[in-house]
């Protein structure tokens, strides 16, 4: 018997070797940790359970037939994040640079099927140099059964992608179809097509870093959620993040204890908005004074940053923020702006995550770059996705609600349960100096009357009450008690 055993060990302590310690080391000389050491930091100590650790590949073609390392370049299984279940795959760069072979396919489309039935999140850890060349059509085979799973589990359980190393070809389609992508800076790059291809091409001669990392995706394509320092503070994150997410869309988002009075009253808000209104303020700071513990879980904070988007808790109960930064671009909504507020809202529609949005927009970008990118389409997927969420939706507008991006940003006419506004915010269809200009051109080149204008249009327009007499708003609050009134509210929606 004892033999037996030991045979066993033996073949797990081969697996757990995957490509050799040469290939480890060369791991970590290139500042990244290996699959298995992965796992350990991302689920909590002792908790993984492996799936699949002896699954070989089937090739013969091109010598394969003698190169077979027991796991095949990716090790999956499930554990806990701070006592919840998660579902997990892990790439190994060291066996066949973690490339997908059919065998590899069929164990990641596994853990997948696992996570929906269990209904718990699964969480990707990429590493791959994409397709397993010597299989061919095996691997495209394969990749398109993974892709399949995730559209199926889109909006069902949450899925999240953590790109540690370079992700090429169809390693970078099946995070792309998650809810969440991270990087880690310097050592992870993602493209569909990488430098050599590109310089065959185009004759474009461009680094694996200016055609994929982080600072690209993560700060101008939009393609990452955010980008950490190494693979610690990376995988530190996502058990972050996972603890904001319920485990599946059957379930409701996980409440905690709050250590943060709910009717704590902030007198430093009633300072926050200048009193000139073409000055800018952080809306960061409104986030953090608002939410439990100024604790803000804020996705894709390099990109599009004229609006802000997140997880915190209100009272223990987690919530999605999503609100425009008069910091940047003057909180305007242009079309990376859209698109990444339509895709926070929407999933936090499909996972039963109430919404609490905070306005001070002076509306869509003008310009001809803005049309021609098609501003039209991306600025309606955000009105698309609020109006369409049946979560809770709390509006608070702070200041500017300009046009149609007052409609936009959770109004009460395309079903914001209640809006609020501070006895600052101004409603209109635009700023007093650009009506004044439309409605009364002739008097252009009169400076007197036109400030009379101005000021009788302000006088109109720049205010909360024209709205809040109409019900467009629920009341007017005092911005000190604004973490009170939120809270009340959610608690009853
Ligand atoms: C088989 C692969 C491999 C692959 C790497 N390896 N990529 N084996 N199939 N796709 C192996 C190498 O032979 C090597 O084996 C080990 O992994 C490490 O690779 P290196 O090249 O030494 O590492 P590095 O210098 O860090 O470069 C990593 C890399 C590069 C940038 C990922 O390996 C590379 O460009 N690979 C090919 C990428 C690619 O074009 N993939 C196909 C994409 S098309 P040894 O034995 O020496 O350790 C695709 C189609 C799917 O994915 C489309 C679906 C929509």
């Amino acid at each position: 018997m004892k033999h037996i055993l030991e045979e066993l060990e033996r073949r797990r302590e081969v697996a757990r070797l995957g490509g050799g310690t040469r290939r480890i080391e060369s791991q970590h000389a290139k500042g990244k940790l290996t699959a298995r050491e992965r796992l350990d930091l991302l689920l909590d100590e002792g908790s993984f359970e492996e799936f699949d650790m002896f699954v070989e590949h089937r090739a013969t073609d091109f010598g394969m037939a003698d190169q077979r390392v027991p796991g095949d370049g990716v090790v999956t299984g499930w554990g806990t994040i701070n006592g919840r279940t998660v579902f997990v795959f892990s790439k190994d760069f060291t066996v066949f640079g973690g490339s997908l072979s059919s065998a590899h396919a069929q164990k990641i489309v596994k853990v997948q099927r696992q996570a929906m039935k269990v209904g718990a999140p699964i969480i990707g850890l990429f590493d791959a140099g994409g397709a397993r060349i010597q299989e061919g059509v095996d691997s495209l085979a394969g990749y398109a059964d993974i892709f399949l799973e995730n559209t199926l589990a889109s909006g069902v359980i949450p899925q999240i992608s953590v790109i540690m190393g370079p992700c090429a070809g169809g390693d970078v389609y099946s995070p792309a179809i998650t809810d969440f992508i991270f990087m880690v800076k310097d050592t992870s790059y993602m493209y569909v097509t990488g430098p050599d291809v590109v310089r065959t091409v185009t004759h474009e001669e461009v680094s694996h870093e200016e055609l994929g990392g982080y600072r690209v995706h993560a700060l101008k394509s939009g393609v990452a959620d955010g980008a950490f320092e190494n693979d610690l503070e990376a995988l530190t994150q996502v058990r972050r993040l996972v603890d904001f997410l319920p485990l599946s869309n059957r379930e409701k988002p996980p409440v905690r204890q709050s250590f943060d009075e709910p009717d704590r009253v902030e007198p430093s808000l009633d300072t926050l908005v200048p009193a000139n209104p073409n000055k800018p303020y952080d809306m960061k700071e409104l986030i953090l004074k608002v939410v439990d513990e100024a604790d803000f879980f804020e996705i894709s904070p390099d990109f599009a940053k004229n609006i802000v988007v997140g997880f915190a808790r209100m009272d223990g109960m987690p919530v999605g923020i999503v609100a425009n930064q008069p910091q940047v671009l003057a909180g305007v909504l242009d079309i990376d702006a859209s698109r990444k507020a339509a895709r926070f809202v929407r999933f936090c529609d499909a996972f039963e995550i109430p919404i609490v949005t905070f306005v001070d927009v002076p509306g869509f970008m003008p310009g001809t770059r803005q049309e021609q990118g098609g501003l039209i389409r991306h600025g309606a997927k955000l009105l698309f996705a609020y109006a369409e969420a049946t979560v809770p939706k709390v509006t608070l507008i702070t200041r500017k609600a300009y046009g149609g991006a007052y409609d936009v940003m959770s109004s009460k006419h395309i079903r914001g349960d209640v809006n609020y506004a501070w006895p600052t915010a101004e409603i209109a269809v635009m700023g007093s100096k650009g009506a004044v200009e439309i409605i009364f051109r002739s008097e252009i080149g009169n400076a007197d009357a036109i400030a009379a204008r101005e000021a009788e249009y302000k006088d109109r327009f720049a205010n909360p009450f024209v709205a809040a007499s109409r019900g467009y708003i629920d009341d007017v609050i005092m911005p000190h008690s604004t973490r009170r009134r939120i809270v009340r509210t959610l608690k009853n929606l």
